[in-house]
């Protein structure tokens, strides 16, 4: 059996979507598990770049075929369109992208909610891609699946009841206009022709494939620490790209599944609100984020940038179970003097070495860390571990060594082949 799971490990951004291009060399099919188009994942090839946001990384790739999993919420408006510059850039997607008939949907007034929710008090910092409302009508059983699309009494039922409830709200709390629940049925109508050749009637497919050896990558969206259940609540995703996501987002068993990678960058970012202890808000994390060109690729925000956090990584390597740690963008640390890694707090002048899971005590520590040489000689595009200076190698030997967990992908480039491979 072959499955493999790609997970960010920190706040998003850590580069899946290089890694699960490069891995998806060897496998059949590619199954993005949570989230929705709040994802932007960047793939360079010869010099061409992809960011995907709902269609599975493996796309880029002619043999892979892609599965959108259950555990996504699926913005049609955003699918088609994602499908239109996959055209456009000579990607042939024809019979390669199936949705589960389980997948929930990610409607007008979902992104409407989302970007009012955003202009209150709380901000979250969220993509506006109407992320949080469409998992909150799934909890609230009041969601409309893909499946239910050729349902009409389901729709008019279920439109009645959450429309009515949104109108509410609409009046008295946005003070915007009601929604109408013609015209959202009508984009429901419009769409359920378009997309029907993607559906599949099955849910347990992804199961069966596996069942069957083909080898298959799962591919996370965001990441563990801005998991709804293990993240920096309440400054998270709706979704969980922790491993258990991971099961129930493709409908597999916990017994298929072959190696869980974690995906970390050589420091941190975070876009959004939400603590973050290692934060450089100086010259030196600009820096880092015009050297690492830390701009969303979903909404171009600037990204936060700090140091490594390793207790934060080690956090996420406990709930995940990380077999292996793919490390990316050690190239953008390159012209530094000094290094530093986060290896623990201090919390009223108390060392503590664990992520605190309690979000105002995270954002009153204060990071306490080692520091290391920098290599100062560019290590962009090196392929082989050896050819690495000896002070990147003490840098993620000490990696290693704090996570007991090895490191088993570098990458020193945002091109597929930018990688070392160990
Ligand atoms: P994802 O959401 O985890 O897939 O990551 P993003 O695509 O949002 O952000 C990662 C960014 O870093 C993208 O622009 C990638 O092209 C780029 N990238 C990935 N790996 C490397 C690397 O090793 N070095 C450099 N310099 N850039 C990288
Ligand atoms: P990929 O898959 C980085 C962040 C948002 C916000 C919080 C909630 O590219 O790593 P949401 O729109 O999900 O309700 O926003 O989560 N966020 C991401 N940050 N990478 C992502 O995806 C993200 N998806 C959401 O910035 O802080
Ligand atoms: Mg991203």
């Amino acid at each position: 059996m072959s499955v493999k799971v790609v997970i960010g490990s920190q706040w998003g951004d850590e580069g899946k979507g290089k890694i699960v291009d490069l891995l998806s060399e060897d496998v059949d099919v590619v199954v993005r598990y949570q989230g929705g188009a709040n994802a932007g994942h960047t793939i360079f090839v010869n010099g061409k770049k992809f960011v995907l946001h709902l269609i599975p990384s493996g796309i880029v790739r002619e043999k892979i075929l892609c599965i959108i999993g259950n555990g996504v919420v699926l913005d049609p408006s955003a699918f088609f369109e994602e499908l239109e510059i996959l055209k456009e850039n000579k990607i042939n997607t024809d019979n390669r992208i199936i949705i589960l008939p389980n997948t929930h949907l990610v409607l007008p007034f979902h992104k409407i909610i989302d970007q009012l929710n955003e202009m209150g008090t709380g901000k979250i910092g969220t993509t506006g891609r109407g992320i949080g409302p469409a998992y909150t009508d799934k909890y609230l059983r009041l969601g409309i699946r893909i499946i239910d699309l050729y349902n009409d009494d389901y729709i008019h039922s279920i439109l009645q009841r959450n429309i009515e409830l949104k109108n509410i709200l609409a009046k008295h709390y946005y003070k915007i206009d009601e929604f109408s629940i013609e015209i959202i049925k009508n984009y429901l109508f419009e769409i359920r022709g378009k997309i029907e050749q993607f559906v599949s009637k099955d849910s347990t497919i992804v199961s069966k494939m596996i069942d069957e050896g083909k080898k298959i990558l799962l591919e996370g969206a965001q990441g563990a620490l801005l998991d709804i259940d293990h993240g920096t609540y309440p400054y998270v995703t709706s979704s969980n790209p922790t491993i258990g996501g991971a099961l129930t987002g493709s409908g597999i068993s916990t017994k298929q599944i072959s190696e869980i990678i974690g995906v970390a960058k050589a420091y941190c970012t975070r876009v959004g609100e939400g603590p973050f202890p290692t934060e450089l808000k100086n010259k030196l994390g600009e820096k880092i984020r015009n050297s690492g060109n830390e701009f969303g690729a979903t909404t171009g925000r600037p990204r936060r940038c700090g140091w490594l956090d390793l207790p934060a990584l080690k956090y996420s390597a406990q709930i995940n179970g990380f077999d292996s740690i793919a490390i990316t963008k050690l190239d953008v640390l390159s012209e530094l003097d000094e290094i530093k890694i986060c290896t623990g707090y201090k919390l009223n002048g108390e060392l503590i070495n664990h992520f605190p899971v309690d979000t105002p005590t995270l954002m009153k520590v204060e990071p306490v860390y080692e520091t290391f040489k920098g290599w100062k000689n560019s290590i962009q595009g090196i392929r082989d571990y050896e050819d690495l200076p000896a002070e990147a190698k003490k840098y993620l030997e000490f990696i290693e060594d704090y996570l007991s967990i090895k490191i088993k992908i570098i990458s020193t480039g945002f091109e597929r082949n930018d990688t070392i491979i160990i």
